[in-house]
């Protein structure tokens, strides 16, 4: 497999995962806060899992898009992730994950890949590790300290 060809597939990769939490972000439950989210993310197959916020009338049982995607993916099996791409309905600025969402993201790995994206689909790209610096992860409760 060339390297070109393997460029070519992760950009295709990145632009299916963005179109991807835009589509997740219009199946968002959101009646109270009527702020939609959508996520994606990216497992180490390849395979795209959706989610989009869920909210409750009991407000704090909310989950966040990212989390629901987490939990989807989990149940399919994926333990191990790429990239996610999150998006909301802000046009003028890059928006990131809460910071429960950034914890548990970290519970299955500190190399994510983080794209923020607008409704426009345009995206800036950062990481897990820069979103949640010095994090807790379960590397820290291995007992070979
Ligand atoms: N929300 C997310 O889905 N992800 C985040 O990272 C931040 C907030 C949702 C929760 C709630 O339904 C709405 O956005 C407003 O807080």
């Amino acid at each position: 497999m060339s390297e070109r060809w393997v460029i070519e597939a992760s950009r295709v990769e990145v632009s299916e995962l963005i179109s991807k939490c835009l589509q997740a972000r219009d199946m968002a439950y959101c009646p109270y806060s009527r702020f939609p989210v959508g996520a994606a993310v990216l497992a180490a197959d390849g395979t795209i899992i959706t989610g989009c916020n869920v909210e409750n009338a009991s407000y704090g049982l909310t989950v966040c898009a990212e989390r629901t995607a987490i939990q989807r993916a989990v149940v399919e099996g994926h333990r191990q992730f790429t990239a996610i791409a999150v998006t909301c309905d802000i046009e003028d600025r890059f928006v990131g994950p809460c910071g429960a969402c950034r914890q548990v993201l970290m519970e299955f790995g500190t190399d994510w890949i983080v794209y923020l994206t607008k409704p426009d689909g345009s995206y800036k790209e950062t990481s897990l590790s820069e979103l949640l610096p010095l994090a807790f992860s379960p590397a820290h409760l291995k007992k070979d300290k």
